[in-house]
């Protein structure tokens, strides 16, 4: 009889590691999915709308098929057979439920309206240009508000969201000494990763291999299948390494299947790429916003009321909606809430979820309102969030399994100086520059999914750590190795950890910040397993090769299934299927909350006379439970926090509104933050302990630091200057 073994705890802040695998990327030793070479390989181009609505009256492809090397050309005069994507509403894996080249119809601006196949890239791109369209164009609807588009109320399309309320929000409006109403607005932005959007396709067969960069695995894997009608067993997807993603490639967009198809058509492996430009309008982006807020108070500062009413966009055939009014609601403690999302159908490509999808416009709209709301009640923005800090939600009452939202201001404030704040705008000057300061809440939703691993220990140390999710860049492959390290006793390099391929067993999807949350959860569980049954011995370490001779074998291997918030066996099934059931956010909703917490703090300075801004520090303190590597940590808050900055004053896709058309497609006109543009920034990291969330103790944190940025650099730039900019990105002509 042997004694269960101690149980190893984990730091509450690991210790810093350089994530392993980068030495492979910056050696272009690891290779990214479209670098993965395939025999003789097709190549395919897509030839897209330069209409937003109307229809196709001819495709004369005549010249293009002269061009050498050409192969085949496809359009809805021969289109592909293939089942209509199954969108996240109706439990699939697809954002976008249009199938292309089935009709000639044109949905949107960009729409894939032909492919055109050749024996070289070359070739393929040529003869693109070469496909002469015919269309005739109807009056499109580009955005928000323009004629044309359609209004739907949230509750009317979505049964993920609904829109929530207590209290009575006009009465305690009308009773309150002071009150604010005011308008926002978020424009359309896009994710844009480094590596091009690409699909290889090869068939051995009837079974399938996928090259693709993916955030979901089993998920991609079971919709590309149901899409060619063929059995999940039969499709292999392999991902292991992504150049970026940020949402873009969370859900299966028509490329990968479209490719599929094609290769099995000529019996040759197949390469789709996309161009820069052509990524802006066949994948998902997010979609531009608008909020209309209004809070109320009394004098002592005690918020009495808070009504938001959002309006979102989507295209005609897909009704998304991000409502992240069912994150807003819980932040402080308002006696009375009224919400109300709409979603407006516009002649656009469907969008999806991008970094914080929900959180951040719709927290950049309500702590800008805070800001506003200090401000008429003279009270300092800090302490208008410790009056109205809660560890419970006004909605319905659930708690916070951890909530240390004022601990990261304290922390945030005494690292920024924040004491020396004079509150009067336009008060703090050095020179020609006006100096403002200003400050806003991260909260981001802990979300979870059902996720397994195989994990296996040798009598030598060595150790093997497989599960199908996948490492977007931030640390997942370093994270889950040390974590196994230190959970078997062993050192990280005798650790090997295999990701990001539909052969290993489903981990979970790297969707919301729940990659360590969930599939850590699971190798965590295995290792806990190899450990008891190694048993007492194997805690000495003069004993471990003991324990396995006790045992008669010499290797040890555990497989172990997580489902968040002790889930159902259901859901660990239709985690192997790449279902949806079993996903969690947030916590349960009814009784417990889990989110994690930050504050930032942020220094601009405006040129008096250019009105030029500059960011020279931005300090965020971010809390959210365990930290399994404090360097990975720290560059997932920075680079949020670069990220806000974009969204605060460079980034937007432009659209002009006649033709419902993007015009800066591309990286140099889509304006993103540049080194000169990233001042000082410093990440705090506030432990916090949740041993509620789930086995390891963390919580998301990569989409955190982004929420929140650009409310508090808009506050900070009123600050400034005495000048509220409520239409993000604040350029400088919005200041003169
Ligand atoms: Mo994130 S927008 O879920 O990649």
């Amino acid at each position: 009889m042997t004694d269960p073994p101690p149980a190893v705890s984990l730091p509450a802040v690991g210790k810093p590691t350089s994530r392993y695998e980068a030495r492979l990327k910056v050696t272009g030793r690891a290779a990214f999915p479209s670098d993965i070479p395939v025999k003789d390989p097709l190549w395919a181009f897509a030839v897209t709308s330069h209409i937003a609505r109307g229809r196709i009256t001819r495709i004369d492809d005549s010249k293009a098929r002269a061009i050498p090397g050409v192969v085949e050309i496809y359009s809805y005069a021969n289109p592909p057979k293939l089942s209509q994507p199954k969108g996240l509403a109706q439990g699939g894996y697809a954002m976008s439920t249009l199938q292309p080249l089935l009709s000639p119809v044109i949905h949107h601006d960009g729409e894939m309206i032909a492919v055109v196949v050749a024996n070289s890239y070359e070739s393929a791109r040529e003869a693109a240009f070469l496909v002469e369209t015919h269309m005739v164009a109807e009056r499109a609807t580009a955005s928000l508000g323009d004629p044309g588009s359609e209004t739907l109320a949230l509750a009317s399309i979505s049964p993920r969201h609904h829109d929530r309320g207590v209290g009575d929000t006009e009465a305690a409006l009308a009773a309150s000494d002071v009150t604010m109403s005011e308008e926002y607005t978020t424009p359309t932005q896009h994710h844009n990763p480094l590596e091009l959007f690409s699909t290889t396709a090869e068939w051995q067969g009837d079974h399938l291999t996928v090259h693709e960069s993916s955030q979901s695995i089993h998920g991609a894997r079971a919709e590309v299948a149901r899409q060619l009608g063929i059995a999940a067993e039969q499709v292999h997807l392999v991902s292991k390494f992504l150049g970026g993603a940020f949402g873009s490639r969370c859900f299966v967009t028509p490329r990968t299947v479209l490719a599929a198809w094609i290769a099995r058509q000529h019996d040759r492996p197949l390469k789709l790429i996309y161009t820069r430009d052509q990524g802006f309008t066949l994948t998902t982006f997010r979609a531009e916003t608008r909020h209309r807020i209004r809070l109320g108070a009394m004098r002592n500062g005690k918020m009495t009321a808070y009504t938001h009413d959002a309006w979102e966009l989507s295209s005609r055939y897909d009704d998304v909606a991000m409502a992240g009014t069912n994150n807003t609601v819980h932040t402080y403690a308002i006696p009375n809430i009224a919400t109300k999302v709409h979603v407006e159908r516009t002649d656009r490509n469907t969008p999806g979820f991008m970094r914080g999808p929900s959180e951040m416009p719709y927290m950049y709209a309500l702590e800008s309102a805070m800001d506003e709301l200090a401000c008429k009640l003279k009270i300092d923005p800090i302490e208008l969030r410790r009056i109205n800090d809660t560890m419970h939600s006004p909605i319905n009452g659930a708690r916070f399994s951890s909530r240390s939202l004022m601990r990261c201001y304290d922390e945030a404030a005494a690292a920024f100086g924040w004491s020396k704040r004079n509150p009067e705008p336009g008060s703090m000057r050095d020179g020609d520059w006006l100096i403002g300061w200003g400050c806003a809440t991260a909260i981001l939703p802990m979300n979870m999914m059902p996720a397994s691993a195989r994990v296996s220990l040798t009598r030598k140390g060595e150790a093997l750590v497989q599960t199908a999710s996948t490492d977007l860049g931030t640390g997942a492959y370093t994270v889950i190795r040390q974590t196994a390290a230190q959970l078997l006793g062993t050192s990280e390099q005798a650790v090997t950890v295999e990701l990001g391929d539909s052969n290993l067993t489903p981990g979970s999807a790297a969707i919301g910040s729940r990659t360590t949350a969930s599939a850590c959860s699971a190798v965590k569980m295995a290792c806990d397993r190899i450990v008891t049954r190694l048993g007492a011995n194997f805690a000495r370490t003069d004993l471990i090769e003991a324990a396995f001779d006790q045992l008669q074998v010499s290797t040890v291997e555990e497989y172990a299934e997580f489902a968040p918030l002790n889930g159902s066996i259901a859901a660990l099934e239709s985690m192997h299927n790449g279902g949806l059931v079993g996903i969690t956010r947030g916590g349960d909703g009814d009784k417990v909350l889990m989110q994690a917490f930050g504050a930032e703090l942020v220094e601009v300075r405006v040129n008096r006379l250019t009105r030029e801004i500059r960011v020279p520090r931005i300090v965020g303190a971010f809390a959210a439970g365990r930290i399994l590597n404090a360097l990975t940590a720290r560059s997932q808050y920075v680079g949020g926090m670069v990220w806000g900055i974009g969204s605060a004053l460079h980034e937007a896709t432009e659209i002009e509104r006649r033709s419902a058309r993007y015009t800066n497609k591309n990286i140099a006109e889509y304006l993103i933050p540049v080194n000169a543009d990233v001042p000082h920034i410093e990440a705090i990291i506030v432990p916090e302990e949740d041993d509620e969330v789930n086995p390891m103790g963390v919580k998301g944190i990569g989409e955190l630091s982004n929420i929140g940025t650009a409310a508090a650099i808009a506050s900070a730039v009123y600050h400034a200057t005495g000048k509220r900019i409520r239409d993000l990105p604040i350029t400088l002509d919005k200041l003169l």
